[in-house]
């Protein structure tokens, strides 16, 4: 984000869905090996039933499978957008537990399994809109973070939620740069109020099964209306708190990048315009951008959480 103005590569070839899970199959029945092997690394995935969710976008063509996994920003193995996807497996993500702690009456630590075995399920399609000007549509499965909340009885004082990455340099080779791109662990945080909000979910899965390490796994943050670097990744913890808590982008760079990071196409990054977006996959270089949206377009469920609030300066 902060290392290049972003470039218009040329999106990746579309895989359409089924095709992918088609060849899937086929290569885990042909060689039970290509299965083993995925799994040995942490990354075999697993399919998981969600009902669908009235809160999705479900007038927008879905990008492929191939580019939602394939052109993402987890900067903790790389600062290429092809990195995560080269480098993540690394990453151990089971045994995993999410310690919820801070201002609350019932603080707990969940391992992941038993948050997916007791949620109610959703798939939750999305528009995702990058601060570097790219934009998505991803068929996400989650749970209404809400849902977390409510069981662990945040007190009256609990006015943020506070969000934060697994730290370990020896399974994220970006943690272990002498010239680090950011602090770790990476942080981000919500006001009460946004992290309540039926819109935002914790992400547990895409396209019907387990998250692909590279985009977050096991379990990560998607607020669709906000810039896509608060979507969080790999969570290990997350904290009740008074005070506005630190975020990354924040601390590398306060003038670019705000806490609020709502997507306000009126509110330019300092170094390019927030206008339109590019769509991944739908073309090349020369395709038309689209004009942004403010609050990327779910201005009409969340603008009231900010009502007499100025967002050019709370960007
Ligand atoms: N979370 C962690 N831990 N580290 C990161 O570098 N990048 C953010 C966000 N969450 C990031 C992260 C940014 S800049 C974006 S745009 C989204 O993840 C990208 O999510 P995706 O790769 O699943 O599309």
């Amino acid at each position: 984000m902060l290392i290049r103005r972003p470039t218009d590569i040329p999106a990746s070839e579309i895989t359409p869905r089924e095709l992918y899970l088609n060849r899937r199959q086929m290569m885990a029945g042909a060689a039970g090996l290509v299965l083993a092997a995925g799994s040995a690394k942490g990354i075999m995935a697993a399919p998981l039933s969600a009902a669908k969710s009235p809160l999705s976008a479900t007038d927008e063509k879905l990008t492929s499978l191939e580019d939602v996994t394939h052109y993402n920003n987890y900067y903790e193995f790389g600062v290429d957008k092809t990195a995560p996807a080269a480098h993540a497996h690394t990453l151990k993500t089971s045994p995993w537990t999410v310690k919820v702690d801070g201002l609350v009456a019932k603080p707990a630590e969940y391992a992941v399994e038993d948050l997916i075995k007791n949620s109610a399920l959703e798939e939750r399609i999305y528009r995702m809109r990058c601060v570097e000007g790219w934009s998505m549509v991803i068929p996400w499965v989650g749970f209404p973070l809400a849902d977390l909340i409510k069981r662990v009885e945040p007190q009256g004082s609990a006015k943020y939620v506070a969000f934060e990455t697994v730290y370990r340099p020896p399974e994220m080779p970006g943690q272990q740069s002498a010239f680090p791109v950011l602090e770790w662990p990476y942080v981000e945080g919500l006001r009460l109020d946004e992290a309540m909000h039926p819109l935002t979910i914790l992400a547990v899965g895409l396209y019907g099964e387990t998250l692909p390490n590279q985009n977050g796994a096991p379990i990560r943050l998607v607020v669709p209306w906000k810039y896509g670097f608060k979507g969080i990744k790999s969570i290990t913890r997350i904290s009740f708190v008074e005070k506005q808590p630190a975020t990354s982008w924040n601390l590398q760079a306060p003038d670019e990048y705000g806490f609020y990071a709502n997507v306000n196409p009126d509110v330019d990054h300092p170094r390019w315009s927030q206008k339109t977006e590019r769509r991944i996959g739908e073309g090349g270089l020369f395709v038309k951008r689209r004009p942004t949206l403010p609050f990327n377009g779910y201005g009409e469920q969340v603008a009231q959480l900010y009502s007499g609030m100025d967002l050019r300066k709370f960007y």
